[in-house]
């Protein structure tokens, strides 16, 4: 599939917290993740928690719109030389068109300034990011087992 040129992708700003926050809220039911999950990670990205992220640059929260219409979402951030990449969701009706795509390696590209590896999660059962992150380079480090009633495999990627 062709990728969407006229989707831009850019840093969440300040005027963005409330429809971020809205549409993570929206886009994150996934049958392979643990509703507590879920529940906690609404928690973290609410509209107020975000506003509190615009003046931390090792937070990378990117968004990609159409029409000014946020319609995927990165959290991701940098601590101490590894980058995190925590979600990345993609409204369902946008999906399969490289949107995941290009958030991940804009993240990327911010991330090697000041990052030699980025690490992230996925629940086994997530077929499609487990083929995302494999596509994209990542490979497979670690399985914990139980997290939150999930087994979850963490991923690599050296820079
Ligand atoms: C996973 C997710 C982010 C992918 O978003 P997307 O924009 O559709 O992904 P892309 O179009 O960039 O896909 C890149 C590659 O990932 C793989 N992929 C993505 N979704 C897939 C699916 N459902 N089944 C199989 N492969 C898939 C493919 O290899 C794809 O390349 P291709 O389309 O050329 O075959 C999206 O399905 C989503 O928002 N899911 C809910 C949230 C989530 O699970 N996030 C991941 C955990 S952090």
């Amino acid at each position: 599939m062709q990728l969407d040129k006229e989707i831009s992708i850019g840093r969440l700003g300040k005027a963005d917290f409330s429809a971020a926050a809205k549409f993570f809220r929206k886009t994150l039911k996934i049958p392979s993740y643990h509703s507590g999950e879920i529940k906690d990670d609404i928690k973290s990205y609410s509209a107020r928690n975000l506003s509190k992220s615009v003046k931390n640059r090792n937070l990378i929260f990117l968004a990609a719109k159409n029409d000014g219409e946020i319609i995927g979402l990165i959290f991701s951030s940098t601590y101490k030389g590894t980058g995190w990449i925590d979600w990345v969701v993609v409204e369902p009706g946008y999906r399969r068109r490289g949107i995941a795509k290009r958030l991940i390696k804009e993240a990327e590209r911010i991330m090697r300034n000041n990052t030699t590896r980025i690490w992230a999660d996925t629940a086994t059962g997530n077929y499609g990011a487990v083929k995302m992150l494999d596509g994209l380079g990542y490979r497979k480090i670690a399985v914990l087992g139980h997290y939150y009633n999930n087994d979850k495999i963490i991923w690599e990627k050296i820079l």
